[in-house]
């Protein structure tokens, strides 16, 4: 168990993905209340439903500042506190072999250096 985290409040943003719902669940275990946002309204609700009591799923855009109010302010009108708020959201480029990485970064560098060049 960990420490202080029941009877606490979470909210976590992007909890409908992969490391959002699994903090979700491993803090709801411990007893923490939770606060579901995520843009895609399915999978914060399905999030939700199988955690049972203690959560609540609030679909926002973490990119809009009335989106924002709102979900915190439904999480105070709900559970009084935020006491822990993982910014999570947000999406993940995609996933490269290194050395595609490495001509992607050389090629970047010949475009820079192309352009300094046909300055002169
Ligand atoms: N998985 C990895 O290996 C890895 C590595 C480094 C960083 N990250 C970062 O960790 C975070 C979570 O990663 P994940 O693998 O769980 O991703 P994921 O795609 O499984 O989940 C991201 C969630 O964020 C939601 N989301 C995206 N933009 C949003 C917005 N504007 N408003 C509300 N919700 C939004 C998506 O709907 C999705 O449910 C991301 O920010 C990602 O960039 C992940």
């Amino acid at each position: 168990m960990l420490k202080g985290i029941a009877g606490r409040t979470a909210l976590i943003t992007g909890a409908g993905g992969g490391i959002g719902s699994a903090t979700a669940r491993r803090l709801h275990a411990e007893g923490a209340n939770i606060v579901a946002v995520d843009r895609d309204a399915d999978s914060i609700e399905a999030l939700v439903a199988e955690l049972g009591e203690r959560a609540l799923a609030v679909p926002a855009d973490v990119t809009s500042a009335d989106d924002t109010a709102r979900f915190f302010q439904r999480a105070v009108d709900t559970f009084e506190t935020v006491d822990m708020f993982f910014a999570n959201a947000g999406v993940e480029s995609k996933v490269i072999t290194l050395a595609r990485y490495q001509e992607n970064r050389i090629r970047h560098y010949h475009k820079i250096l192309d352009e300094w060049i046909a300055r002169d």
